[in-house]
């Protein structure tokens, strides 16, 4: 039995032939992974998230999450595995209410009212919004639907949550309380994100893309400190980094892989 539970490997992908989007991308994640994936807008960040969960199926290469190759075939149990938090809630939440969203997914596994009421409850407490279990999704602020969108996911219960810009769109009380949240879920994740300071606060482990490549994985400090790297990638450093003297302009720490 593997260790790792998403491998991917030499991942291409195309929306259309005439373009490759990304190119050859190879890492696992193992149980420990928190990972932040960052690069410029249009690297290919979403794009990987949408092939990981099964949402484009299109690509060359291989993707196991856990034991279960994705295909076609496997693709309802992919998804049982898989929590992805869409960059906009809005698209997440299609329910009269809060409640009914997040019993949607354990309703659909076939789990009884009891067993529903439980998951519910559950995912309620640990994002702590039962105050918005009766209200209608539409009539919700941005930050209140990302936070319900994340109650609908861990729901699923699932192994590994993969989340898009989660913190766009986030006022900075509900921009901390996602960053608490997340850092009390022991999850596998991977978080695409620009918000850098987000991930240095919530990540062990950085994967920097760059025209659908990976150009680095390593440790969050490593390269959220590598100034020369960010900026020749289309980044900065984090804000809160920005301010400090003898931030490297060089990796290094071994485990720090960049593709040159
Ligand atoms: N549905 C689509 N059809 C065609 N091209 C797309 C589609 N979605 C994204 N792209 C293109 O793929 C590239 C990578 O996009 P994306 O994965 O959204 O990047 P990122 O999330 O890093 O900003 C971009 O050039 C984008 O224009
Ligand atoms: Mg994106």
């Amino acid at each position: 039995m593997s260790h790792h539970h998403i491998i991917c490997s030499n991942v291409s992908f195309s929306y259309d032939k005439s373009f490759e989007i990304l190119h050859e991308i190879s890492f696992t994640a193992g149980h420990d992974d928190a990972i932040g994936l960052i690069g410029a807008n249009g690297v290919g960040k979403s794009t990987l998230l949408r092939i990981l969960v099964g949402l484009e199926m299109e690509f060359t290469g291989e993707v196991s999450i856990g034991e279960i190759k994705v295909t076609k075939k496997t693709l309802p149990r992919v998804r049982e595995k898989i929590g992805y938090v869409f960059q906009d809630s809005e698209n997440q939440l299609f329910m009269p209410t809060v409640y009914e969203d997040i019993a949607f997914a354990p309703r659909n596994y076939g789990l009884d009212s009891d067993q529903v009421e439980e998951r519910v409850r559950h995912a309620l407490d640990l994002i702590d919004i039962d105050y918005l279990k009766n209200k209608q999704p539409y009539k919700m602020s941005g930050g209140e639907k990302k936070l319900a969108a994340i109650a609908t996911i861990l729901a699923m219960t699932p192994d590994v949550i993969l989340m898009d810009e989660p913190t766009i769109a986030l006022d900075p009380r509900n921009r901390r309380r996602l960053i608490n949240i997340l850092n009390n879920l022991d999850h596998i994740k991977i978080i695409a994100s620009h918000d850098l300071d987000m991930v240095l606060e919530t990540c062990n482990r950085v994967i920097l893309m760059s025209e659908g490549k990976i150009i680095a994985d390593g440790e969050t400090r490593e390269i959220l400190t590598n100034r020369e790297l960010l900026e020749a990638n289309g980044l900065e450093l984090p804000f809160c980094l920005q301010g400090e003297t003898g931030v490297s302009y060089k990796p290094s720490v071994p485990h720090t892989h960049i593709h040159l």
